[in-house]
């Protein structure tokens, strides 16, 4: 499941977090990723022992925290801590997967990559090219989206980011372990919550059918659940 978040952080967070990242120290993006797709990348990179990095990261997960279609959507188990890219004309990455096992550099953090989250820093109209290009069963989706909202979809896709020909893409990126790995059980479970949600909006969260559902809900939950 392909799914944009509108609104993970507001302007005004945005903005913030932005003024702190944008004066740390940025490093070429092959420092942190494998050989296989330092071959196609060119970006630059906050290292992950960035002292703004790590507080603007802090800020995200908060904000994740508070998004209830993040948490209906990724079910999350373990988020990693975010880290962030920015796209400069003429830089791009090319077609790849993401690693099945992220590691922190100082050991301290592992996670299997269940889904891969970018969560968008700068406005659309600021810059060209750029698109975060994800494949799935139904094929090729370009991604661009306002500064705050965030894309979710299965780390296991092909992914790529297009080339930028104007001005400059900033974003946070990172992976989340979920309570349930399997992405089918997952879209059906978020299916299933939305639906419940809006059956509950009509009839009233005490109805009976609503109940029900939830209880339906839960005992695929209670199958299908890692923790
Ligand atoms: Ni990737």
């Amino acid at each position: 499941m392909l799914l944009s978040i509108p609104g993970v952080l507001n302007k005004d967070a945005v903005a913030a977090l932005r003024c702190e990242i944008d004066a740390a120290e940025w490093v070429d993006g092959n420092a942190t990723s494998g050989h296989q797709s330092a071959l196609a990348k060119r970006n630059l990179q906050l290292p992950e022992d960035s002292p703004a990095g790590k507080n603007a990261g802090g800020l995200i997960l908060d904000a994740l925290e508070r998004a209830p279609l993040f948490v209906a959507g990724a079910l999350p188990l373990k988020v990693f801590p975010p880290l962030f890219n920015r796209y400069g004309e003429g830089h791009g990455f090319g077609m790849h997967v993401d690693n099945a096992l992220r590691v922190r550099r100082d050991g301290g953090f592992r996670i299997r990559s269940d889904l891969s989250a970018t969560l968008f820093l700068s406005e659309p109209e600021d810059y060209d090219g750029g698109e975060l290009m994800v494949e799935d069963a139904y094929g090729v989706h370009a991604v661009k989206l306002g500064a705050g909202d965030l894309v979710l979809y299965p780390a296991s896709s092909l992914h790529r980011v297009e080339s930028i020909t104007r001005g400059a893409r900033v974003a946070s990126f990172f992976w989340i372990q979920s309570m349930v790995r399997d992405d089918a059980r997952r879209t059906l479970l978020f299916d299933m919550d939305m639906a419940i949600q809006t059956l509950a909006r009509e009839v009233g969260q005490g109805h009976a059918q609503v109940v029900s559902l939830t209880g339906a809900y839960h005992n695929l939950l209670r199958m299908w659940i890692e923790v």
